[in-house]
């Protein structure tokens, strides 16, 4: 586990565990997270509980939860691809409005680096009327890249790599 210490809140970041299991399942049921996502059908417990498990075994998928001093506040996802790794992030929706998501991600950021040797670009695809996720991505350095009819394409780069373009 890793503390981030933020201006706006202490964020502890670690894998994801089996017993996170039954908030990241009413988190991703949650009206707006379904609305944001690429599949919008609620998901049932036992569907759930197979993405889950092949997910926390899955080595090429990297779950991490993030949490404050009270309790568990987002969890992130990062899909390691060949040199990129596509990331996405789901708030608590009763924690949401408050700048969590960006402290949140921040956070899950510096703990994914510092999990691995080898430098990753970040990708995000986010709906482009998903304004408060258009807001945290951009707020941690990640650069539009292009906009199709519904999704905007963000990439931010490694930081060896941002450090030799003068990014
Ligand atoms: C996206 C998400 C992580 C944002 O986290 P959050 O902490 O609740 O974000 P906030 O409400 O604090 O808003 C972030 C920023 O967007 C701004 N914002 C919020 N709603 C907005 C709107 N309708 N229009 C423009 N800006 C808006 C906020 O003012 C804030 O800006 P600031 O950082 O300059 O103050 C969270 O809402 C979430 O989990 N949503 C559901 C899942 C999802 O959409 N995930 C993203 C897919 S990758």
């Amino acid at each position: 586990m890793a503390t981030f210490n933020t201006p706006a809140s202490a964020i502890e970041v670690r894998l994801a565990l089996e017993e996170d299991s039954r908030w990241i399942f009413s988190w991703r049921n949650d009206p707006v997270t379904r609305e944001m996502s690429h599949t919008h059908n609620p998901i049932s417990w036992e569907d759930h509980r197979v993405w889950f498990d092949e997910a926390l075994n899955n080595p090429a998928r990297c779950l991490l939860m993030c949490s404050n001093a009270q309790r568990r506040v987002a969890v992130t996802r990062f899909d390691l691809l060949t040199h990129e790794a596509l990331v996405s992030i789901n708030l608590d929706p009763d924690l949401r409005g408050q700048g969590l998501g960006k402290v949140s991600l921040e956070a899950a950021i510096a703990y994914f680096n510092a999990l691995h040797v080898k430098s990753y670009d970040l990708l995000a695809e986010i709906k482009r009327h998903n304004l408060p996720s258009r807001r945290v991505f951009e707020a941690c350095e990640f650069i539009l890249e292009r906009e199709d009819q519904a999704t905007a394409y963000y990439r931010r780069l490694t930081r060896d790599r941002a450090d030799r373009t003068g990014f």
